[in-house]
């Protein structure tokens, strides 16, 4: 392609990403993977160290399509280990953090909390103190640095019929995962105030898309369809989330990667608010269409509420649309028709993940086997 043929855009794309190394942390997770996934096919040159516990949530199988390619390297370990952070700041130099570890379940942090505390807060804190100490110069820190906390919409704690929430929302979380996400984004803001540490923070509304690990809303109820499993919805059905496909909050991170503001938050969202029995019908809907005209709304089973269950969230995300130029591309019909294609497609990935040790989570939190 000639020079003057490049967009705007994408010439600073270029500029400012490729030659990068990047540090993503949970890049086996969900959105990390995706994440991953996105930026190896959107730019030649950048490098990425992916740093994974693989809890119940990494999944390798998630990156075979770039295993080999020597733009990335995965490393096994855990972002509270100090000493593997130093001595991966020590090999290589990085630019860029994107941390994305965590354990991310409501659901798993009102049973226990403890991990969410030690990987969400003391995870953040360690990965903090790693980049400051590697990013250190004398009277400031190296140029073109930046650490992106990835957060949640979810420390803004939850909403009532009307309003949205901005960057100027006290934080009200109310789960324990929550909390943890809240403690987290302080510990982050308070490296900037203290240390001058160059961080962003983005707060995304609830994704969906491929790789998301079926203990979470929508991957549930379609294996739970296929299976003409009960689709558990929680008390009256009628919470609200605003739902994002994972690719947008994806180019989302990225331009507040090239153009982020330091010390600034960004919030994330799709404008696409939908109830809880909304999602829950479109994927009966989608998989009778796609796959199983038999799937019916019979399956649909009111079960206990969730403790603590947030009503409603919504994000107005008009702060990085307005200052960054980002904007969902992918409409909420797209998406989940495009997300039920790949679960339908990819029925292996979830035949490894409904066994094992999710097969005991399962039991323990629904009273009945998931398969
Ligand atoms: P996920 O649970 O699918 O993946 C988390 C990843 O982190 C896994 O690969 C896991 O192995 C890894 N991990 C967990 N503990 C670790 C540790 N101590 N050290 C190293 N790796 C560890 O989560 P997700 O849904 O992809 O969410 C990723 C991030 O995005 C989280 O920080 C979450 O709070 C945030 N977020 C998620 C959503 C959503 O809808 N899923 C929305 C907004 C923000
Ligand atoms: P979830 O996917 O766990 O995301 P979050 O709690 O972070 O928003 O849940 C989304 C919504 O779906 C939430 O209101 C809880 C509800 N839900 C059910 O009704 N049944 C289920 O089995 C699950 C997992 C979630």
């Amino acid at each position: 392609m000639a020079d003057n043929d490049i967009s705007a855009t994408e010439r600073r794309k270029r500029m400012n990403l490729s030659g990068k190394h990047l540090l993503v942390t949970g890049g086996a997770g969900f959105i990390g993977s995706n994440f991953i996934l996105y930026l190896m096919r959107e730019y030649d040159n950048l490098c990425i160290t992916n740093l994974d516990k693989l809890t119940y949530a990494g999944n390798l199988e998630n990156l075979r399509g770039v295993e080999n390619d020597p733009r990335y390297r995965f490393v096994l370990g855990d972002v509270c280990d100090r000493t593997l952070l130093q001595s991966l700041f020590a090999e290589k130099q990085i630019d860029l953090v994107v941390h994305f570890a965590a354990e991310s379940h409501v659901d798993r942090s009102i049973r226990d909390a403890g991990a969410f505390v030690q990987t969400n807060i003391g995870g953040t804190l360690s990965l903090l103190d790693a980049a400051m100490n590697a990013w250190k110069l004398d009277g400031g820190y190296r140029a073109d640095v930046k650490f992106l906390q990835v957060s949640t919409d979810e420390v803004y704690g939850s909403l009532g019929k009307t309003g949205v929430f901005t960057e100027r929302s006290p934080l009200d979380p109310h789960s324990p995962y929550a909390a943890s996400k809240a403690g987290a984004d302080m510990v982050v803001k308070a490296y900037h105030d203290t240390h001058g540490l160059p961080v962003c923070i983005t707060r995304c509304s609830n994704n969906y898309g491929p790789y998301q690990f079926p203990e979470k809303l929508i991957p549930l109820m379609f294996t739970n369809c296929l299976r003409k499993k009960p689709l558990p919805v929680y008390g009256d059905g009628l919470q609200v989330r605003d739902w994002l496909y994972a690719e947008d909050h994806c180019r989302a991170i990225e331009r507040v990667l090239l153009d982020g503001r330091a010390g600034e938050v960004y919030n994330i969202g799709g404008r696409n608010e939908r109830t809880n029995l909304q999602i829950v019908k479109t994927i009966i809907e989608t998989v009778r269409r796609l796959h199983d005209p038999s799937v019916s709304e019979a399956l649909i089973t009111h079960v206990a509420d969730r403790k603590g269950h947030d009503r409603r969230y919504a994000i107005d995300a008009s702060k990085i649309e307005r200052e960054l130029g980002w904007k969902p591309l992918v409409p909420f019909e797209e998406g989940m028709e495009r997300t039920i294609r790949w679960y339908l497609e990819h029925e292996d990935w979830l035949a490894h993940i409904v066994s094992g040790a999710y097969e005991e989570y399962y039991r323990q939190m629904y009273g009945e086997s998931a398969s």
